[in-house]
């Protein structure tokens, strides 16, 4: 159970969509989380993806958790264990590169919000099947970029994408220009070396560069609700 700062499935994928950016990190050591969580906010972005690749993850967003100002979330969460440890942490979503129903059925019954990955229709279909209305489009760049987004759009014109996996600031506006994007994810404003270096000051500017990126872009359906009610309502 999240008892740190729960936030509900819709109004975190709300969130999400109206900053547009979703940092994906990696953090090595938990110490470097509240320095990471201070250049991402005063960098005008209070999002971020911890990934479970480092056994500093759950330590890491119950730190920036516990801070209170950041939309903290767990990614590359590929176990059912891993999404206790995300939610008991104070993840506020759930993020997989692949789209398992056991990990989504277990974020529907602790209430989090979760952004299975998908690449092609069939996996938007068994994610709607299991009452989502929005996932990950991973790994973007590869499966086929924005003209893959584009294509989706036509049978699943509600479904809303995240596409992460590749994608740089210059083809930030090519995405999030689409209205089936939710957010654009990514780990290029927080690369793991400035992170090893300790130079927050050089994220906090990334950051920057990437909202700044992302307003310049219109973008008049980002506070639109995006409909995970049958989510909720499978998992009570
Ligand atoms: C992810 O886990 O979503 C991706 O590895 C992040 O992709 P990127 O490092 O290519 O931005």
């Amino acid at each position: 159970m999240n008892t740190i700062g729960y936030v509900p499935p819709d109004q975190a994928i709300a969130q999400l969509s109206h900053h547009g950016l979703v940092p994906v990190v990696s953090l090595d050591d938990a110490a470097n989380a509240d320095d990471l969580a201070q250049a991402l906010v005063d960098g005008g972005l209070p999002v971020a993806e911890i990934t479970f690749r480092t056994a500093a993850a759950a330590r890491s967003i119950e730190v920036l958790a516990r801070r209170g100002d950041v939309l903290v979330g767990a990614g590359t969460v590929l176990t059912i264990w891993q999404v206790d440890r995300a939610v008991a942490a104070g993840a506020a979503f759930v993020v997989s590169p692949g789209l398992s129903r056991a990990v989504v059925e277990r974020c529907q019954a602790h209430h989090i919000a979760v952004l299975p990955g998908v690449a092609t229709a069939t996996e938007v279909q068994a994610a709607m099947e299991l009452g989502l209305g929005a996932a990950k489009f991973f790994p973007a760049a590869a499966a086929g970029g924005s003209e893959t987004v584009k294509a989706l759009a036509a049978p699943f014109p509600g479904f809303r994408l995240l596409p992460t996996g590749g994608i740089a600031e210059r083809s930030l506006a090519e995405y999030l220009s689409l209205p089936t994007v939710l957010a654009v994810g990514g780990s290029w404003m927080v690369p793991a070396q400035l992170i090893a270096r300790g130079d927050f000051a050089a994220i906090r500017e990334l950051t920057r560069a990437a909202v700044l990126r992302a307003r310049q872009t219109s973008r008049p359906w980002r506070d639109a609700l995006v409909d995970v009610t049958i989510a909720q309502n499978r998992a009570s």
